[in-house]
């Protein structure tokens, strides 16, 4: 139910490129919005204003790329990628000799991120539809996992942990930008699946 759910709304905003749906939902609806987000997040001017910048629908709720220290060469995993926003930065920080794989449960999501590969010319990106707690990536094959905003969308966080120890190569690194809750919340948010999602 709450997978379904978060498919639904993500598939909504990959199809309209808004983020916002209804007024005071909490997600970004105009590129004003998207650009401001982007600065709290950290992100550079170039990070934003550059082809890739293009791929940013202000989903996230950090930049996990800049504290990741990305070198030529390495493998980069981006759970739940969305529009490929961060991916595409992590692409540009490996160059041709790496690789960076995203994965998202979304097809609307993966759908749209493949088409903002072609769009900007990256060679050295690709889009998996699977789920972070079941990844379609090999053992030991990984330099550095990457995700923004999402694990604290997922239901079950063990298994997202193991599924990157699993996939982390021995000294591999994990760079994370996520939402932590510090106090109980009311049960009708922590039940309310478009509050989960949002
Ligand atoms: C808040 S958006 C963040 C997108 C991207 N990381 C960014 O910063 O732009 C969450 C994304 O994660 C995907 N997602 C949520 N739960 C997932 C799961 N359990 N497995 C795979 N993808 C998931 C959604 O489809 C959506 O594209």
């Amino acid at each position: 139910m709450m997978k379904t759910m978060i498919q639904e709304r993500y598939g909504a905003i990959a199809q309209t490129g808004q983020g916002c749906c209804s007024p005071g939902c909490g997600l970004p609806g105009s590129e004003g919005e998207i650009v401001q987000i982007g600065q709290i997040c950290d992100y550079t001017p170039e990070d934003l204003g550059s082809g890739s910048g293009s791929a940013n629908l202000g989903l996230g709720c950090g930049n996990p790329v800049a504290m990741a220290d990305l070198k030529p060469g390495e493998v980069v995993l981006d759970l739940g990628s969305g529009p490929g926003f961060d991916a595409f930065l992590a692409a540009r920080a490996v160059g041709e000799s790496g690789r960076v794989i995203g994965i998202d449960m979304t097809p609307e999501m993966i759908a749209l991120a493949r088409s903002n590969a072609d769009r900007l010319g990256f060679s050295n990106v690709e889009f998996r539809p699977g789920e972070i707690e079941n990844l379609p990536v090999e053992d030991d094959s990984v330099d550095v996992v990457l995700s923004n905003c999402v694990i604290n969308l997922s239901t079950d966080k063990g298994a997202v942990y193991r599924e990157i120890f699993r996939t982390l190569k021995p000294g591999g690194r994990i760079c994370i930008s996520d939402v932590l809750r510090s106090r109980e919340l009311p049960e009708e948010i922590l039940n309310d699946p478009a509050m989960h999602a949002g």
